[in-house]
């Protein structure tokens, strides 16, 4: 198949598109390299580089694709809250400028990476897909509607669509930004250097941490499968880890001695969020297959920026 990736050298994106690379498709990423790393990506795929709001280049680069995997986006929870009208620009209108490309080229899917991140805090701890979505930051207000646009015109056009909700990936290849760092590499490069861990708020906070492999399985598993047109699907590993167990088990894993600092005037977030991942496992055969404690295993021994303890 032909597949182009918005955001392909970026975390989620590389890994994907060297996926489908090694299983013989045809690859090419759009990408700014505003965060991505073009040397990420194995030589068979053809990257241009360019913005996900530049209408020509999306046409050019949508001639004969079979289906597109938008990923391009801007990432970071607190920067969004700093810069909403830049989160704005490029997750809602980068999104509506590619949806209306795509209707243009007659391209037929398109698979959008949005975030469980638009559920907010809710009662429980399970988020599923029936949920009244309660956004807690620009970042997830952008996504959501980015899942919006995609679904309605993707139904006004004819186009098949699928959203996808990831939860929080980590793995080999996920960037650590100097400012609002991802916490699992971050937690991993403190440990190692005896450096500080700051907790948000009081630690308790969960996420639901899912390996990079069980994410890049459920993506590609989209492309191909049918009776998912228009729906939503959560991506996950379906587990609750607080940061504080999570820096435990980093620390267990790394043997370093970290200092902890704990910082109560910081919110920590939305307090609970695990994926349902019923439907996934329904809808596209999705089972993770890495728990927490090998994926932080395999990151430590795959990725190279923690392979001299920096
Ligand atoms: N990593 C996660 O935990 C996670 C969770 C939920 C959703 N997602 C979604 O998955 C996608 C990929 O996330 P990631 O973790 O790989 O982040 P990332 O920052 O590594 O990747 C995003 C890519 O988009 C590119 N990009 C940013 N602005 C662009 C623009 N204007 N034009 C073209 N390219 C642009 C960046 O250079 C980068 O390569 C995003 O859409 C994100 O919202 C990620």
């Amino acid at each position: 198949m032909n597949f182009l990736i918005t955001g392909g050298a970026g975390f989620l994106g590389a890994a994907l598109s060297n996926r489908f690379v090694q299983q013989g498709h045809h690859v090419r990423v759009l990408d700014d390299l505003s965060t991505g790393n073009p040397d990420a990506l194995s030589p068979d795929v053809h990257f241009t580089r360019g913005d996900i709001n530049d209408r020509p280049k999306l046409w050019t680069l949508l001639q004969d694709i079979d289906c597109v995997y938008h990923m391009a986006a801007r990432v970071s929870v607190p920067e969004s809250i700093l810069f909403p009208r830049d989160y704005s620009q490029v997750n809602v209108c980068g999104t509506v400028t590619l949806m209306e490309a795509i209707r243009d080229a007659g391209t037929p899917r398109v698979v959008l990476a949005s975030s469980g991140a638009i559920y907010g805090d809710q009662t429980g701890a399970m988020m599923s897909e029936s949920m009244p979505p309660n956004p807690f930051s620009p970042y997830a207000v952008s996504k959501l509607s980015a899942e919006w646009y995609v679904r309605t015109i993707g139904k006004l056009a004819g186009i098949e669509t699928l959203c996808l909700r990831i939860f929080n990936a980590y793995g080999p290849g996920q960037r650590i930004p100097p400012s609002h760092p991802p916490v699992i590499p971050n937690l991993i490069r403190q440990s190692m250097q005896n450096g500080t861990l700051i907790f948000h708020g009081d630690g308790n906070q969960t996420r639901d941490y899912v390996y990079v492999d069980d994410v890049v399985n459920a993506l590609a598993s989209a492309s191909a499968v049918q009776g998912v047109n228009g729906q939503v699907i959560n991506i996950g590993s379906g587990t609750e880890t607080s940061v504080r167990d999570l820096a435990r088990l980093v620390i267990d894993i790394t043997g370093g001695d970290p200092e902890e600092v704990f910082n109560p005037r910081i919110s920590g977030g939305v307090s609970r969020m695990c994926a349902d991942i019923s439907l996934a496992q329904e809808k596209l055969n999705y089972v993770p297959l890495i728990p927490l404690e090998m994926g932080i295993r395999l990151t430590l021994e795959r990725d190279p920026q923690f392979k001299n303890g920096d």
